[in-house]
């Protein structure tokens, strides 16, 4: 696992969004796994300037989303696919017909949530994975106890995380209380996992992820595993890590970052 500090939360959106961005020019028909959240907010926002003023090129581009809430439609604003359609989709040439997300309102959930994982295995798998990280220590909605070789299904939400996310549902009794989730297999079968973390909210399950044991209680722990997995993170994110220097040291030294320096 290699970690990033930037000076803030822009810089480290920006950051990410030259890393997409990056992969994206060197493989035009590249697979993105996507993430929503307040987090990515400022990279979408990065990849879409980029795409009006230097020509970014979304249209051989296929994505799978993360995840999506059980019982929302897809016009629902508070649906992840209304999220994703709004910052980034109907903002860039990507076809929309490559964009994937669960569908959340489907008869047979079960069915729906092993058809998601073939059509990622059919797309050739997901090239680079987007991730933010919830307050429970989750990525995507593989809450506590999430196995690490699960996949895509449905999960209930811990009170945590609906805490967290019931500001947008303007109350928690207006929140769903399950969704469907790439599983944290599914999500360590990417070739490169690249999550972003910022704020001082994010400081406490930042140092445990990262410097703590991997286990199910905190998911994203589980990128310790993975052969190419990034995490960057704002000062403020990164403020009860332990190794801070060495981090630093890294960014400023390896010759992997020379170009983002
Ligand atoms: C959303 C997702 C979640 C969020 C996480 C952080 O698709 O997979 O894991 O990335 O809850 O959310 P924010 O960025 O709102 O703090």
């Amino acid at each position: 696992m290699e970690l990033i500090i930037q000076r803030d939360k822009a810089a480290a959106a920006a950051l990410v969004a030259r890393i997409v961005a990056h992969e994206v020019r060197t493989n035009p028909c590249t697979v993105l796994g996507l993430a929503t959240g307040s987090t990515m907010e400022a990279v979408y926002a990065h990849l879409v300037r980029m795409h009006r003023e230097t020509k970014l090129d979304f249209s051989g581009v296929r994505t799978f989303n993360l995840d999506e809430y059980v019982g929302l439609a897809p016009d629902d604003p508070n649906s992840y696919r209304h999220f994703m359609n709004e910052h980034l989709f109907k903002q860039v040439n990507i076809h929309l017909q490559n964009t994937h997300l669960p569908n959340g309102r489907a008869a047979d959930l079960g069915a729906e949530c092993r058809d998601y994982e073939k059509l990622m295995a059919d797309a050739g798998g997901i090239d680079l994975q987007l991730l933010g990280i919830g307050k429970s220590g989750h990525i995507g909605f593989n809450e506590p106890l999430s196995a690490l070789k699960s996949r895509t299904r449905e999960k209930a939400l811990t009170p945590t995380t609906i805490k967290q996310n019931a500001p947008f549902f303007g109350g928690e009794d207006k929140m769903p209380r399950r969704a469907i989730t790439m599983g944290v297999g599914t999500i360590l079968d990417a070739r490169r996992c690249l999550l972003l973390a910022t704020g001082e909210a994010k400081a406490d399950i930042i140092a445990q992820a990262v410097e703590g044991p991997i286990t199910s209680m905190v998911t994203a722990s589980a990128l310790q595993l993975h052969a190419k997995a990034t995490v960057i993170v704002d000062e403020a994110a990164a403020a009860k890590l332990k190794e801070r220097e060495y981090y630093r040291w890294i960014f400023a030294n390896e010759p992997e970052w020379e170009g983002y320096r």
